[in-house]
């Protein structure tokens, strides 16, 4: 009976962990791990960093479905990057493609993408993460004065200049700084 149990326990936390795989005893690393899963996973790969953070904060490939980043990163598309030219040579769009594929929201077991996985199943592919509607509903109250009338964050699509550790993937509101706005609460 006991060993049923054990064996049980192991197998619920095997089905659980998302990381790599996980070896009996090493329970308290998948609970880590799945602890930090809160959020967004952070960029890792050197040239989407690169290729996609000159002109804005890196967004993460968690922020968007597959499907919209199929329709974003093609070769005609991103000659007309809203209204940009963010083109890029073949072998790079390969890597960046790929990139974003393998960490789009639904292929992401972080709380955050599961949010945006949900919130864009059906209906229209977004063309923008700030069209999601998961995303649109954390930000409907904020006055336009504070976005596009903010010298210092312009868009809605500047996430880094209010969201202080986006970088990391970190998109919690106790970590949000609207520039000259201190006293928003
Ligand atoms: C030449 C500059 C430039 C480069 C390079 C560039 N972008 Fe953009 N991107 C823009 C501009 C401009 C916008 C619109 C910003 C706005 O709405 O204020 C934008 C918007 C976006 C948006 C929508 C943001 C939102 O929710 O409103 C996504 C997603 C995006 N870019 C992804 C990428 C990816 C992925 C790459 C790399 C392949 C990339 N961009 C490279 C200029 C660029
Ligand atoms: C003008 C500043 C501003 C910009 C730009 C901005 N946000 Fe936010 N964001 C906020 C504020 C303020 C909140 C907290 C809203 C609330 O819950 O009261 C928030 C909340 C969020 C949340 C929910 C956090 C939570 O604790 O539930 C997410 C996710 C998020 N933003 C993602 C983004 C992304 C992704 C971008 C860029 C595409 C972005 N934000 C751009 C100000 C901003």
């Amino acid at each position: 009976m006991r060993t049923n149990i054990k064996a049980a326990l192991l197998a619920a936390a095997l089905l659980m962990s998302s990381g790599p795989a996980l070896a009996e005893g090493n329970f308290w690393l998948w609970l880590v791990n799945f602890s930090r899963q809160k959020e967004v996973q952070a960029v890792d790969n050197k040239v989407w960093k690169e290729e996609c953070g000159s002109c804005h904060f890196a967004y993460q490939p968690g922020l968007l479905p597959g499907k919209s980043w199929v329709k974003l990163l093609d070769e005609k598309a991103l000659a007309d990057h809203f209204g940009e030219d963010a083109s890029l040579d073949k072998e790079t769009l390969k890597e960046v493609s790929d990139y974003a594929m393998a960490n789009a929201a639904e292929n992401s077991m972080y709380k955050r993408s599961r949010k945006i996985a949900l919130a864009t199943a059906d209906g229209e592919v977004p063309l923008r993460i700030t069209e999601v509607r998961y995303i649109k509903r954390k930000h409907h109250d904020i006055p336009e004065k504070m976005v596009k009338g903010n010298k210092d964050v312009k868009s809605q699509a500047y996430c880094n200049a209010c969201h202080t550790k986006a970088e990391e993937g970190i998109f919690d509101e106790d970590t949000v700084d609207i520039p000259n706005f201190p006293d928003r609460d």
